[in-house]
């Protein structure tokens, strides 16, 4: 670990976090008495805390964010250039970075043209949604304004995005919502017996539902159907089998716009530059932001077809006919620069097919794991980006307990391996233990992580 702050230093660092800083998603109280956990460097899959305790990462910077791995020269050297060059230029202006990033972008997603740079996932879903909205007045009188979401989807933590959130315990005392949002059934085939789903066919069946909502709401009141390719935080559900042909389908029937939120997926997670590009579907709008640059900078983008772009600038005479939305920082040239580096690292490094290859692995240890543990129900996933869903009884499936979920995460931490696990999203559904390493795992983390896991299965459920 980095020897030039002192265990002084260390111990400051420590008081000023618990007297000043209001961490993300996490109860304050036991910090009154234990350390807050502060997370001092990174190399490759390994980050140190504050106590010098190493960890494999098994999560990519807690939310699958670090795709290429901690500690990145190159990156850091990208972003200073840029930065000692020109830090920042509102986006009504482009930048080198920007234009040079969107070319790129644009040449792994045939079909899209088009790159608008915000500074979060959440952002980047709000402007989908505006744009939607926009498109509804320009062509519909506002009538064709709704937009449809799925049922244990996250968009992100904004109110608007909220409104569109399928997880009811993110959402618990956040509410009123915005209207104009629908919720559609998700599509765990694993539980497509709580849903009363037939067992045949069951994508269909779920992609069916979707048009049942459409027909109840009027398909004329509908725009926008924002879905995740693989559900992340909702319990990490790969789409069964001929879903997505059929939202394709009832997208087009009835001129909805297909809205993906690759905010996890993107740029790699599953083996694919994205993730809706395993299942042969065209989008009209995606949004990505955590894997874009892996967190070296604040950077997401929403990515169009000409199609969508051409509806704002068909009247050009129209003073009020183009996007009229900014993100301040979406103006930050560190984020492109991060980026177009990030790319060529997976690019050079064969990173997409490293994670096909080692995300084979990580499916086939997993499932070894449920041969020999019966609390594992299900196992799924695409690439590096993988679930376990535990449960008390294989053959009636109720899900185990959250709390008993959580102690396998933390025997894990306890033992240097960060793993994660759905948490207060699902009502009564909070047990699928999540992994998402960083795209350079090699076997070898891969068995530490699997060893690790097996471990806590067998101490929590012997
Ligand atoms: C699928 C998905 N969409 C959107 C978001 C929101 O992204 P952000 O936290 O950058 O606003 C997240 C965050 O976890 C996410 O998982």
């Amino acid at each position: 670990m980095d020897g030039t702050l002192t265990k002084n230093d260390l111990s400051h660092v420590v008081e000023a976090d618990r007297a000043h800083v209001w961490h993300h998603l996490i109860q304050h109280k036991p910090f009154e008495t234990n350390d807050p956990r502060i997370i001092v460097e990174g190399k490759g899959m390994r980050v140190w805390d504050q106590k010098g305790k190493e960890h494999l990462d098994a999560v990519s910077g807690g939310v699958w964010t670090v795709n290429v791995g901690y500690g990145r020269e190159s990156i850091a050297k990208a972003v200073y250039d840029q930065l000692i060059k020109l830090n920042y230029f509102a986006g009504s202006a482009g930048s080198i970075p920007g234009a040079l990033f969107s070319e790129k972008l644009i040449s792994k997603m045939p079909g899209m043209t088009r790159v608008y740079y915000t500074n979060s996932g959440s952002e980047a879903n709000e402007k989908a949604f505006k744009m939607i909205r926009q498109i509804a007045h320009k062509r519909y009188g506002g009538t064709k304004h709704k937009i449809l979401y799925r049922d244990r989807d996250y968009h992100g933590t904004t109110i608007g995005c909220l409104s569109a959130g399928g997880q009811d315990e993110r959402n618990a005392q956040y509410g009123p919502f915005t209207p104009g949002f629908v919720r559609v059934p998700h599509c765990l085939e694993y539980r497509a017996g709580d849903q009363g789903a037939p067992t045949e066919n069951y994508g269909e069946w779920a992609a069916d539902q979707i048009e049942q909502v459409i027909l109840r709401e009027g398909p004329d009141t509908v725009g926008g159907l924002c879905l995740e390719p693989v559900t992340a935080g909702g319990g990490v559900i790969t789409p069964p089998q001929g879903y997505w042909d059929r939202v394709q389908e009832i997208c087009r029937k009835y001129d909805i716009l297909l809205h993906i939120d690759e905010v996890v997926c993107g740029v790699g997670r599953t083996g694919t530059w994205f993730g809706y590009q395993h299942y042969g579907v065209q989008p009209d709008m995606v949004t990505m932001a955590k894997g874009v640059a892996s967190g070296y900078a604040a950077i997401a983008c929403l990515v169009t077809t000409e199609d969508v772009f051409s509806m704002f600038k068909d009247n050009a005479d129209d003073p009020m006919n183009y996007f009229r939305d900014i993100s301040t920082f979406g103006g930050c040239t560190a984020g492109p620069a991060a980026a177009l580096e990030n790319m060529r690292i997976i690019e050079d490094e064969g990173l997409l097919e490293n994670t096909t290859e080692i995300g084979h692995y990580m499916l086939d240890q997993l499932h070894a794991l449920a041969d020999k543990h019966a609390v594992i129900g299900n196992v799924r996933g695409k690439g590096l980006f993988l679930g376990a869903e535990l449960v008390e009884d294989r053959e009636t499936r109720k899900p185990m307990a959250e709390k008993r979920v959580q102690k396998v995460v933390a025997d894990c931490m306890q033992q240097g391996i960060i793993i994660g696990a759905t948490n207060r999203s699902l009502p009564g559904y909070n047990n699928t233990l999540c992994f998402s390493p960083a795209l350079i795992a090699t076997k070898d983390d891969i068995d530490q992580i699997i060893a690790s896991v097996d471990e806590a299965l067998g101490r929590e459920f012997a």
